[in-house]
C-alpha cells in the first residue's frame, strides 16, 4: 500500500511539474465525469457539433483513412472546443467564421485514456463557427477492419468496412462520439477504382473525380456514422428497398429478405411513419462482429443470417425497428441502453407477429427469456439492472441480453397491463414526441408517467418502475413468456435425455427456432453414445445454419465431442461474430486441454477478426 502511494505521490508530482503529460480530464477540460455521458471528452455546454463534412481517401495499402473532417459548431459559452478521437494522427486544425476563410488554429491532443481515446482541444477564434482537421487514422482503428481480397466471398478485391458503436466512432472521425449529440453529415469519399463505397446517407451523383458522395440530411448521433468499401452490388427487393453484396451473394441475400418491404409496412402501421426514406441492407464478410448494426438507411448485416430458408430473418426485423427505437429516438448515454435495445427487441416481435403469426412471435419470446434467465444466472447484480451503470468500463460490456429482453419483457409487461390498443397508441405516440431527439431513461419515466399512467391508474399501479428499472435480477412482476410449440420441443428433449433413440423423434417440420430450443434443453452433460446418436440421426456437425451450428459446436465442446472439432476450427477460423465465438472460446478455456485449443485456433483466427472481436476475445484466451 505505502509504496503504491508513494509512487502516486511521485507520479502527481511529475504531472504538475510538466514532466508527465496529464489527462484532459485532471486539466480541468472534457472531464466526462462531471458529464451526463461519461463516455465522451466532448464540452457540448460550451460548443457543439452540429454538422460533420469529411472528405476521405481509402488507402487498402497503408490501411488508413486520411483527409478532412470539417465540422461546423454551434457555441455555447467561452472556451475550447473538447473532441474525442483515438488512436488519430492530427496533422493540422484550423478555424473560422466562415468555412472559405479558414486559418490554423492551436490545438492540444491529450493522453489516451485507455478505455475513451484522447480528447482533442481546439482553441476557438472569436466567432468562429466552423473547425477543420487534417487527420489520418491508424491501422489499428478499432472501428474499422480492413480485409485482404482471399477474406472475401469474391476472393479479387479488398474490403473494408466500418462499426462504431458503441464508442468507436472516434477511431475514425474527430468528433463529439456521444450519443446524446446528433449530427448531420456530408462525405466525400476516394477509394481505388473498381471499388464502390456505401455510406448510412443518401447516395448523391459520383463526383467529377470519381468520388462518391453521401448526405445525411436527418441529424443522427455518431454512432450510426458508416462505411463501407468493397466490390458491391445492389440489387432492388421492394420499391424503398434492396440488398447490397458482394456479386456472388447479392442473389441469395435479396431472396434472404425477400419479406423486407413488408416488414417496412408493418413497422409504420405499428410504430408511425418511416422517416428515412430507404431501407437497405448491406451483407459484410463473415468477419463481421455482429449480427446486424441499424446504420440509417443502410443496415449492416452478417452473412451467416442468410441460412438459404429466411429462418433467421428477425435479425432484419430487429434493425429495422431500430429505426424508430435508437435512430429516431436515441439513448443519450450508454447508460440508458436498454432504451435502444429493449424497445427494438419488443418492436422486432411486433414485426415477427404481424408477418409470421403469433406462434412465431412466441417462440422468439420464449427463446429469448432463457437466454435472459441463463445470464442473469451468471452476471454479477450491477449487470443486471437495466438502468445500468457503465462509469469507468467500456460501454460495449454493456451489451449483454440484459437491455435487449428485460427491456422487452418490461414493456411486454406494460402491453399486458393497460391492453395493446392502449399500450400501441402511447408507442407511436412516444415515437412522435421523441423524434429525432435523444432521451434518458428519466425522460422515458416521465413520458410514461405522463401519457399512459393516466390512462388507467389501475394498471399504472401494477407496474413498480423502481423495480424494472434499478433493480437486479427481475424483481418486477411479469407473465412468464409461453409457447405451446416449444413445449412439445422440450418433451422431446426430456425423452431423449431418459433414453429414447434420438432417429425416433419426429423433427421433419422443425424450424431453426425449434432446433435451438431442442438443443438448449438437453441435459448440459452427456456421454458420448448420446452426442454421437444426435450427429448420426441429424448430421449436427454437418449443418451449415450458423445459429444451430454454434448452438452444437458449444456442446460438443462442453461434452469434449471429438468428431466435431474439425468443424470447430472452421467455425471458428471462418465466422468473427461475436455472439457465437465468445461462448465458444468461454466453454473452450474451462479445461487445459480445451484451453491449449482455443490458443491455437485463435492464433489462427485473430488476423481475420474485427478489432472490436479481437478486444473480446484476447479477454479470454489471452493475445497469442
Ligand atoms: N445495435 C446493435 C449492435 C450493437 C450494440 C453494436 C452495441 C455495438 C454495441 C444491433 O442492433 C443488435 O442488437 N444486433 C444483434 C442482433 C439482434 C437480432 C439481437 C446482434 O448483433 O447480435
Ligand atoms: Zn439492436
Amino acid at each position: 500500500m505505502r509504496v503504491w502511494s508513494l509512487v502516486l505521490a511521485v507520479v502527481v508530482h511529475a504531472m504538475l511539474l510538466g514532466v508527465v503529460e496529464m489527462p484532459a480530464f485532471a486539466q480541468g477540460v472534457g472531464n466526462p465525469s462531471d458529464r451526463l455521458d461519461k463516455h465522451s471528452f466532448g464540452n457540448p455546454d460550451v460548443a457543439v457539433v452540429r454538422h460533420v463534412d469529411l472528405d476521405l481517401t481509402v488507402d487498402f495499402a497503408t490501411k488508413t483513412l486520411s483527409g478532412q473532417a470539417l465540422l461546423t459548431i454551434e457555441r455555447k459559452s467561452e472556451g475550447l472546443l473538447v473532441l474525442d478521437t483515438r488512436d488519430l494522427t492530427i496533422n493540422k486544425v484550423e478555424a473560422g467564421v466562415t468555412a472559405d476563410k479558414l486559418a490554423e488554429t492551436t490545438f492540444h491532443l491529450n493522453r489516451a485514456d485507455p478505455i475513451l481515446g484522447a480528447a482533442l482541444e481546439v482553441t476557438l477564434p472569436e466567432k468562429a463557427k466552423f473547425v477543420r482537421i487534417s487527420y489520418k487514422t491508424s491501422p489499428q482503428a478499432s472501428a474499422v477492419q480492413w480485409l485482404d481480397p482471399a477474406r472475401t466471398a469474391g476472393g479479387k478485391h479488398p474490403f473494408m468496412f466500418t462499426q462504431s458503436e458503441a464508442i468507436h466512432a472516434r477511431s475514425w472521425i474527430p468528433l463529439q462520439d456521444s450519443p446524446g449529440i446528433r449530427v448531420t453529415y456530408k462525405a466525400t469519399i476516394h477509394v481505388p477504382e473498381g471499388l464502390q463505397a456505401v455510406m448510412s446517407a443518401e447516395r448523391e451523383p459520383r463526383g467529377k473525380d470519381g468520388a462518391f458522395i453521401f448526405t445525411m440530411n436527418e441529424s443522427i448521433p455518431s454512432y450510426l456514422v458508416a462505411l463501407a468499401v468493397g466490390d458491391l452490388k445492389f440489387k432492388e427487393i421492394g420499391p424503398r428497398t434492396g440488398v447490397w453484396a458482394e456479386p456472388s451473394v447479392v442473389e441469395k441475400a435479396a431472396w434472404e429478405f425477400a419479406d423486407t418491404e413488408k416488414m417496412v409496412e408493418a413497422a409504420e402501421r405499428k410504430f408511425g411513419p418511416y422517416r428515412w426514406e430507404r431501407y437497405d441492407i448491406l451483407v459484410l464478410p463473415p468477419s463481421f462482429p455482429f449480427g446486424g448494426m441499424e446504420n440509417p438507411r443502410l443496415t449492416f448485416a452478417t452473412p451467416t443470417v442468410i441460412a438459404g430458408d429466411r429462418s433467421l430473418v428477425a435479425l432484419i426485423a430487429h434493425e429495422l425497428a431500430h429505426s424508430w427505437s435508437g435512430n429516431l429516438v436515441t439513448n443519450a448515454t450508454w447508460r440508458d441502453f436498454w432504451l435502444n435495445e429493449g424497445f427494438t427487441t419488443y418492436g422486432e416481435r411486433r414485426i415477427i407477429e404481424e408477418i409470421y403469426g403469433k406462434d412465431v412471435a412466441q417462440v422468439e419470446e420464449v427463446l429469448g427469456f432463457g437466454e435472459l434467465k441463463e445470464e442473469l444466472a451468471s452476471h454479477k447484480p450491477i449487470d443486471q439492472i437495466l438502468h445500468v451503470n457503465l462509469e469507468g468500463r467500456d460501454p460495449d460490456e454493456g451489451m449483454t441480453r440484459v437491455p435487449y429482453e428485460k427491456g422487452a419483457l418490461f414493456l411486454k409487461t406494460l402491453e399486458n397491463a393497460f391492453g395493446r390498443a392502449e399500450f400501441d397508441e402511447w408507442l407511436k405516440g412516444y415515437f412522435a414526441r421523441h423524434a429525432f431527439k435523444t432521451i434518458t431513461t428519466a425522460d422515458f419515466v416521465a413520458d410514461l408517467k405522463a401519457n399512459l399512467f393516466p390512462k388507467n391508474p389501475q394498471a399504472a399501479a401494477t407496474i413498480d418502475l423502481d423495480a424494472w428499472l434499478e433493480q437486479a435480477d427481475l424483481k418486477g412482476k411479469y407473465t412468464e413468456p409461453h409457447s405451446p410449440k416449444l413445449q412439445a420441443i422440450r418433451k422431446a428433449a426430456d425423452a431423449f435425455a431418459g433414453g429414447l433413440m434420438a432417429s425416433s423423434i419426429p423433427t421433419n417440420d422443425w424450424t431453426t427456432h425449434e432446433w435451438l430450443q431442442f438443443l438448449r434443453a438437453l441435459p448440459e452433460n452427456l456421454p458420448q453414445g448420446k452426442m454421437k446418436d444426435l450427429d448420426d440421426a441429424f448430421g449436427l456437425t454437418k449443418r451449415g445454419n450458423s445459429e444451430i451450428a454454434a448452438q452444437w459446436l458449444l456442446m460438443c465442446v462442453r461434452n469434449n465431442y471429438e468428431p466435431a472439432f474439425a468443424r470447430l476450427e472452421e467455425f471458428l477460423t471462418t465466422i468473427g461474430r461475436r455472439k457465437f465465438l465468445m461462448p465458444l472460446y468461454k466453454e473452450l478455456v474451462k479445461t487445459d486441454a480445451g484451453k491449449a485449443r482455443a490458443k491455437a485456433i485463435y492464433a489462427k483466427a485473430r488476423p481475420f477478426y474485427h478489432p472490436i472481436s479481437v478486444d473480446s476475445v484476447d479477454k479470454v484466451v489471452g493475445k497469442p
